[in-house]
């Protein structure tokens, strides 16, 4: 069976694809601008958070860095505070080195050329083709994992999709199918239909606006069996302890290492610690041993799971006391006595900020 290319069907493609996008597209504060700031801004939340959730994220964002000039001035505390909850927060700070750039190295301008647009913290091939396409109108085709899914789907493609020959094949077939002069309508016409109608399980072929093109609708029974799945790996799973050690009305909290896992995020002191009934001494141990100050552990209040990509942990909360000591930055960048009410204004990971939360309901009860 011939593929839409073979059978010259480019065109009748492209025209489906983009009539389906010009009526279907769904309203995005990102899509009223061409601004590059705007779309390299929304591009880096698309990449792992989804669009209904990086909405008011990205709103937030602009209001407070309406520039990438006010971006760059901005404190990184800044910058991760408005991104908190969003997670992986390499992206913000790559973000924030990048602005820095732009204003240092381009006077202020997002640059248009490939390689120095490439060249900028958190900037990949994905990103690059982003915003060289929608802001600056340049042909660049963009694979995402919603064209991934588009193209196996529609090329039948039934290889590992992470290996670098399926990878070439779909790069290949991106770029032959792109609509020169309307790249960034283009991709952005497919990581939509990517998004919404060939979603990853149960598809909507019926909705979809080149089912008739399709390989896999007409080969398959249940297209959605493309892209080939990876076998899911167990992920590790590690128990962390946390101490909200008070005295008097503070409490201590400590900064994370910029460079790492959650680098610059404020949390409650402590660390893995696998064993149960060892966690409590652990945490005694490790307050003196990395910040020097003596702690009792009164009592376990909270249990709080989270996954990252590569683990997963569940975090354990212990309220404590503070006997002595100075409160000494070792391992951690930077350390806080600070209220309650204080905590609101640094950024915390989420699985710590659902300490927060737990405290406050204990407080209201
Ligand atoms: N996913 C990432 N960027 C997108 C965009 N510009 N349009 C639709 N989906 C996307």
């Amino acid at each position: 069976m011939k593929n839409l290319l073979e059978s010259g069907q480019t065109e009748a493609f492209r025209n489906a694809l983009l009539a389906w996008y010009e009526a279907h597209r769904r309203d995005m504060p990102w899509r009223r601008t061409r601004d590059p700031y705007s779309v390299w801004i929304s591009e880096i939340m698309l990449e792992q958070t989804r669009v209904d959730q990086a909405r008011p994220y990205y709103e937030r964002f602009m209001n407070r860095f309406p520039t990438v000039g006010d971006l760059g001035e901005a404190p990184l505390e800044d910058v991760l505070k408005v991104w908190e909850g969003m997670g992986y927060y390499a992206r913000a700070r790559n973000l924030h080195r990048a602005a820095r750039q732009v204003v240092a190295l381009h006077g202020g301008q997002i640059p248009e050329d490939p390689a120095q647009i490439s060249a900028l913290p958190g900037i990949g091939p994905y990103t690059a083709a982003a915003i060289l396409s929608i802001a600056f109108g340049k042909d660049c085709p963009v694979v995402d994992g919603n064209v991934i899914r588009v193209l196996s789907r529609l090329f039948h493609l039934t290889d590992d999709p992470a290996a670098a020959a399926t990878k070439k094949v779909t790069a290949g077939l991106a770029e032959r199918l792109l609509l020169k002069g309307r790249a960034g309508d283009f991709n952005q016409a497919m990581m939509e239909l990517g998004a919404t109608v060939c979603a990853p399980r149960q598809p909507e072929c019926g909705a979809c606006p080149v089912s008739s093109l399709c390989l896999a609708r007409q080969v398959l029974p249940d297209p959605s069996v493309l892209p080939r799945k990876q076998p899911r790996k167990q992920r590790p799973h590690h128990h962390v302890a946390a101490g909200i050690v008070r005295k008097g009305d503070e409490m201590l909290i400590v900064r994370r290492p910029l460079e790492g896992l959650l680098g610059g995020l404020w949390e409650f002191p402590g660390g893995i610690s696998e064993e149960e009934a060892a966690r409590e001494e652990f945490l005694v141990s490790e307050m003196s041993r990395v910040l020097g100050i003596d702690i009792r552990v009164d009592r376990a209040f909270a249990v709080v799971r989270h996954a990252f990509t590569h683990f997963e942990i569940t975090l354990h909360g212990y309220h404590c006391t503070y006997l002595g000591g100075k409160a000494v930055p070792d391992t951690f960048n930077d350390c806080r006595w600070v209220s309650f009410d204080a905590l609101e204004e640094f950024a915390f990971s989420r699985a710590h900020r659902r300490l927060i939360e737990a405290l406050a309901a204990e407080v209201s009860l």
